[in-house]
């Protein structure tokens, strides 16, 4: 019998051969100065793609000019950086695999002069002086409601260069690793006053008010636009306490569940406090991610949005297919075992 990793699925329009997909990993490769991507990027996905994932998600790609975490960073707000996008996208459909692109906006964990987040927060606040990285961050600006709105039609442009120009099957955004989008969600760098504030958040009308509202317009203002499966990677919660308080994240995810075609539950990485989320597991030795997920899925029950899982899946691969067979999660993402072993999907199907 077909062990059910390996069953295919379809995500709206697009046919996924298994339910194993490479997790978005970036390889701080693109031009420094263009911020487009290199002949080693087209090598790398291709690569990855001749191992037959049921899909491949690229590396997180940059909205704006200002969003840049790393001078390798891959941008996706101009044509020239999207035609290139273009033959990463064409590489892996050779191979037959379906490709998503990832967009995304680190807000404070940006590098460069204009450096935006919620609120004026330091990433390193709170966190002993000393750390070596303290100075490479800097006090952000807190976006006015015109510049959200300015950054909203920046992801809708994105969005609509990723379907148009570089031809990705499927578009996710990135609401993780403490990037501008978990700021927005989060306790610990939201301390806003006006309607995108935490505070202000209506169960009842989720994209309205509150933190969790600049994510829902963008995902409602590209739905308008392109009919693109979309993705959302989200920080359930920040790992900086044991027992952190999920009710919200969780209706998020209900009113997510909605609107997009999966939820890729991830958690931490909103600041140098943010544990391994293992740690703060009751069970350590189940993979981090693995019951937030899960109760993710039990939250978004009876809708037809799939859940993804990431982090540490590769370690033990029966009861990885067990997760999914139990219907926990419905597809993998699966980061360094990729970029370790060329090989890897193999080494999955002998497991069986
Ligand atoms: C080198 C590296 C780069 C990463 N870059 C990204 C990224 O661009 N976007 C993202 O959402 N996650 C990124 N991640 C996180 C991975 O997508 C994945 O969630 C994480 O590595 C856990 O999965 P794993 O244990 O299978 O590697 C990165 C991880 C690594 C190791």
């Amino acid at each position: 019998m077909t062990p059910i990793l390996f069953e295919a699925l379809r995500v709206g329009n697009v046919p996924l051969c298994n339910r194993i997909a490479v997790s978005s990993m970036s390889t701080y490769n693109a031009n420094p100065n263009s911020h487009t991507v290199t002949t080693t990027h087209i090598s790398h996905y291709s690569r990855l793609a001749a191992q037959h994932p049921g899909l491949v998600v690229l590396e997180s790609t940059s909205v704006s000019k200002d969003a840049i975490f790393h001078e390798g960073d891959l941008g996706i707000w101009n044509e020239e950086q999207a035609r290139g996008l273009k033959e990463v996208v064409d590489a892996i459909h050779k191979h037959n695999v379906p490709c998503c692109i990832q967009l995304n906006h680190p807000g404070r964990k940006s590098i460069g002069n204009c450096v935006v987040a919620p609120s004026e927060i330091h990433y390193m606040e709170n966190f002993p002086k000393d750390k070596a990285d303290a100075g490479k961050y800097k006090i952000p600006h807190a976006l006015t409601r015109n510049e959200i709105d300015e950054i909203i039609d920046v992801y809708v442009l994105a969005a609509k260069r990723a379907a148009s120009v570089c031809g990705a099957d499927i578009i996710e955004i990135a609401c993780c690793n403490g990037n501008l989008l978990h700021q927005f969600i989060s306790k610990n760098c939201n301390l806003r006053d006006d309607e995108y504030g935490i505070l202000k958040s209506d169960i009842n009308n989720l994209d309205q008010t509150g933190g969790t509202s600049i994510l829902l317009k963008i995902i409602k203002s590209i739905r308008q636009k392109i009919s693109t499966p979309l993705f959302v990677k989200l920080a359930i919660c920040d790992n900086i306490f044991k027992n952190e308080i999920l009710d919200d994240t969780l209706q998020l995810c209900q009113a997510l569940s909605k609107i997009v075609d999966l939820i890729d539950v991830t958690s931490g990485g909103i600041s140098p406090q943010s544990q391994p989320r293992y740690l703060l597991n009751n069970d350590k030795d189940i993979p981090g991610q693995v019951p937030l997920a899960q109760l993710v899925k039990q939250n978004t029950l009876g809708t037809k949005c799939f859940i993804g899982c990431s982090g540490g899946l590769n370690h033990n691969i029966k009861q990885l297919n067990q997760y999914v067979k139990l219907g926990q999660f419905d597809i993998a993402f699966i980061g360094k075992a990729f970029m370790e072993q060329s090989n890897f999907m193999e080494t999955i199907l002998d497991k069986f």
